[in-house]
């Protein structure tokens, strides 16, 4: 089964988890893993689906030993081990990532449908990944919509700065990249 027909079976039976109509771009994922490279230390991403992301984050050199993905659905689970043998591949929610032994990271690179979550859901998984960060660390996050991904609130309880990144006309819909550090 291609990328697209399992991307779309699953977001017919779990809607509001996949929320997307489909996975991103080639543009798009290489746009969300700008900046690291061979040398960037450890890295985490979440809510790779069938790993879009994940690969264009790969092709930039980055060891594959450095990258931890978190992702629910079992299934994508399955096709993300199978595709990238030796990756490390946790399937629980994103915001158990400190729970789960992560720490010293330089980045986190979410694909999740952050936007569709409650404010107590992303304070969770936001939480956790700034605990799990680097001082200086990013956290990066696409959004579909004119609005920020992070809910104001959450993001002034965090004390997180936002940075507007590049905008991706080519993928459906168009995205916009969000940057989040520690204000
Ligand atoms: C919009 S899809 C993005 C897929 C992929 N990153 C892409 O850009 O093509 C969102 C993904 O996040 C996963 N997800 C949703 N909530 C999650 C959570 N709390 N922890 C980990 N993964 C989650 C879903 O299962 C789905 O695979």
């Amino acid at each position: 089964m291609n990328d697209l027909a399992l991307f779309l079976g699953q977001m017919i039976r779990k809607p509001g988890q996949v929320s997307a109509l489909a996975p991103s771009s080639r543009r798009l994922a290489r746009a969300m893993a700008a900046g690291l490279g061979p040398d960037s230390g450890l890295v985490a991403e979440l809510g790779p689906g069938t790993g879009k992301i994940t690969r264009a984050i790969l092709e930039t050199g980055l060891p594959r030993e450095n990258l931890t993905v978190f992702e629910l659905n079992p299934v994508f689970c399955r096709k993300l081990a199978a595709d990238f043998p030796g990756l490390r591949v946790e399937n629980h929610p994103a915001q158990e990532m400190q729970a789960r032994g992560l720490g010293g990271l330089d980045a986190v690179i979410s694909g999740l449908p952050l936007l569709s979550m409650s404010p107590r859901l992303q304070h969770a998984i936001l939480s956790a990944a700034f605990l799990a960060l680097k001082p200086g660390g990013v956290f990066v996050q696409f959004t579909y919509g004119p609005r920020p991904p992070l809910d104001p609130v959450v993001q002034r309880d965090l004390h997180l700065k936002a940075d507007r990144g590049t905008h991706v006309l080519v993928n459906m819909p168009p995205a916009r990249i969000y940057h989040y550090r520690r204000a």
